[in-house]
């Protein structure tokens, strides 16, 4: 899909995406070429029009991504360190904004980088053999691609606190019951699942999906009261769009809609 990438594999069938992380030898561990690549082909699918949805994965059966690639860590300086984590965060941010739902398709271990990036989606399904942490203490550091930060909003602080400081992995099953993933499947299921879910969100309204993307990200950002006005705002640009018109008629003509993105 994107010229020179080697350790991403992106596809696309109908309206949907499929990002595969393809590192399988290192558990697709993040290197600084796998994440600048992985920016570029969420660029390349953002502004892409005839996509709608993507589902992101890890290649082989074993992991999702084992976390950032230990062996870079274990020669950067600190300089280099912070600049590591702030472009780490900025594709993170990238998906997370990207407009169209992203759902992780967590195949086994989804580890430091691999735990931050599945949280970075919009969904999170996981096979039944999935393990989910942040182990970044046992190696001496912290988190670094915003991983205290969206694991507390999703978790909560306490549990949080608990997988960050002891680094132990939970079963897929745990993070179910702590609100960390939406929901559990078999592993023979988890593309079949991942797929259908992609398909009913590619047939909703485009504009309206990218908006409650927006407003719930950004109203995160504000005051209450100034995120209703955000939403207020957005609320009255998706009255205008020709897919507002065909949602209305087609609920009052008893049809089917049929959406275009306009
Ligand atoms: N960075 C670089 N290489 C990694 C890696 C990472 N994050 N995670 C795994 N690998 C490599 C291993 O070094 C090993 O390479 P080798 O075959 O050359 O020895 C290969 O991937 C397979 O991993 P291995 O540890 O042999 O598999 P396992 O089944 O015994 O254990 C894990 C799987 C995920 C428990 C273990 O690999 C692990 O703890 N990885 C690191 C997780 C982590 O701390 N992530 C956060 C980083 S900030």
């Amino acid at each position: 899909m994107t010229a020179d990438i080697e350790n991403i594999l992106a596809d696309r069938d109908g309206a949907v995406a499929t990002i595969t992380i393809n590192r399988p030898k290192v558990l697709n561990a993040l290197n600084a070429q796998t994440l600048d690549e992985l920016r570029r082909t969420v660029l390349a699918l953002t502004h892409d029009p005839a996509v709608r949805v993507a589902i992101l994965t890890g290649s082989g059966d074993k992991a999702f991504v084992a976390g950032a690639d230990i062996n870079e860590l274990a020669a950067q300086t600190p300089t280099a360190g912070r600049d590591h984590a702030m472009s780490g965060q900025h594709v993170f941010d990238l998906i997370e904004n990207m407009g169209k739902p992203v759902i992780a398709a967590i195949n086994g271990y989804a580890l430091g980088g691999g735990c931050e990036l599945a949280m970075a989606c919009t969904f999170r399904l996981a096979a039944d053999t999935a393990r989910l942490g942040q182990p970044e203490i046992n190696l001496g550091i912290i988190p670094g691609y915003a991983g205290t930060q969206r694991l507390a909003r999703l978790v909560g602080r306490g549990a949080a606190l608990e997988m960050l400081l002891t680094g132990e992995p939970i079963t897929a099953a745990d993070a179910l019951r702590l609100g960390l993933i939406h929901r559990v499947v078999t592993a023979a299921n988890l593309m079949g699942e991942s797929r259908k879910l992609a398909q009913t969100l590619a047939s909703k309204p485009p504009i309206a999906v990218r908006y409650i993307i927006d407003a719930v990200n950004n109203g995160l950002q504000m005051s209450f009261r100034e995120a209703q006005h955000y939403e207020a705002t957005l609320f009255g640009l998706v009255s205008t769009t020709e897919d507002m018109r065909e949602g209305t008629r087609a609920f009052l003509d008893k049809r089917k809609p049929e959406f275009k993105g306009k």
